[in-house]
């Protein structure tokens, strides 16, 4: 298959290309999505194969605007429908499946994850296609997901119908996987009331959890659950092994390093030569580290044999990017 490689500017020839049941990577404000067709079979079928990803593994779907999505789904319940509300970047939330839409794009749940892009560019996109588009993120399984389109390229090219090449993504990890738990049931009273609800995170993301209760005024829960089936999965692994240190020393100066050399002969096996070739900063602070993290780790890796990351401090604002870079380290 030929990828063809499409300005932003050329948003009609990509979205023919979804209405014709085909693949087109674009960009939202957390990563670049393969977009597909979530209600066609055959369409979706493309994206687990260009992927490569185990058919267990739910995909997200994306609607240009909450007016299209409460036309969609009519009996949101208030809870969900009020994070839906309030929370407008980097957010997905988990409903019950209605029947159009194919079992192939849940993975086989009878839930369905959905969320609306806080990009422009996105929710154009999407509302020029018409029609609700799964959208996983576009690199192939395993992989870091991709923030340039050049990154979704070195995954995809051949493996997709077209790329919509667009500027870095603003957010830079993906979105933040909720449920919205009515505490009382069968759910509570018919006006919105904060305390009848909890928000459960099932995949950490952009939005963290202090946000969450600050812009929807109810309580978060987070504790690693198996809910989320994508979390169970080898992810964002770069092509060299990242060894993640509480601290990896002054660069440069090879004494420094015994303790750093004793775990990777504990975990590879052997006993690498150090020469540190490049030292990158991640950022200032949370914000700035998820944006750069996995475009980082992918200009790491293209000349890299090993990448040695510090563990950021164990605080709210960096929980998301050290469970990334946990799951980066342990495959
Ligand atoms: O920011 C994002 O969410 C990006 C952009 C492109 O929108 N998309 C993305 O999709 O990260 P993906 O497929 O890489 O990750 C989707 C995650 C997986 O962990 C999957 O298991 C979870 O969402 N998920 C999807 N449907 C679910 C469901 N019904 N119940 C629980 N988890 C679900
Ligand atoms: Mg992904």
């Amino acid at each position: 298959m030929k990828t063809l490689l499409l300005k932003e500017s050329e948003i009609k020839k990509a979205a023919d290309i979804i209405k014709q049941g085909g693949t087109v990577v674009f960009r939202t404000e957390t990563v670049y999505g393969i977009g597909a067709d979530a209600t066609r079979e055959t369409a979706v079928a493309k994206v687990f194969g260009a992927k490569n990803r185990p058919p267990v593994n739910p995909l997200i779907i994306h609607f240009d605007s909450l007016k299209t999505l409460f036309k969609k789904f009519p009996d949101v319940d208030l809870g969900t429908r009020h994070v839906l509300n309030t929370v407008k970047s980097a957010l997905t939330v988990i409903l019950p499946r209605p029947e159009w839409i194919p079992l192939i794009t849940t993975g086989g749940l009878e839930t369905v994850a959905i969320r609306v892009p806080d990009c422009k560019f996105a929710q154009k996109f999407i509302k020029k296609c018409g029609l609700p588009l799964a959208a996983p993120s576009a690199n192939t399984s395993t992989r870091p997901s991709p923030t340039r389109w050049e990154d979704a390229h070195d995954d995809l090219n051949g493996r997709v119908d077209a790329i919509l090449c667009g500027t870095q993504t603003q957010i830079g990890v993906e979105s933040t996987v909720v449920k919205v738990i009515p505490l009382a049931s069968p759910p509570c009273s018919k006006t919105f009331n904060k305390t009848d609800y909890t928000i459960q995170i099932l995949r950490l993301g952009g939005v963290n959890s202090d946000e969450l209760t600050k812009l929807t005024g109810i309580k978060v829960l987070y504790h690693p659950t198996k809910e989320s089936p994508g979390t169970q999965f080898k992810h964002y692994s770069p092509k060299c092994p990242l060894l993640l240190v509480d601290d990896a020393g002054t660069i440069g100066d090879y004494s420094q390093y015994n303790d750093l050399i004793k775990e990777f002969r504990t975990k590879y096996g052997r006993f690498p030569k150090i020469k540190i070739i490049r030292k990158t900063d991640l950022g200032k602070n949370g914000i700035e580290v998820a944006k750069n993290l996995f475009s980082k780790i992918r200009d790491l890796e293209k000349d890299a044999d090993y990448i040695v990351c510090e563990r950021f401090p164990d605080t709210v604002e960096y929980q998301t990017i050290n469970e990334r870079l946990q799951k980066a380290s342990s495959n």
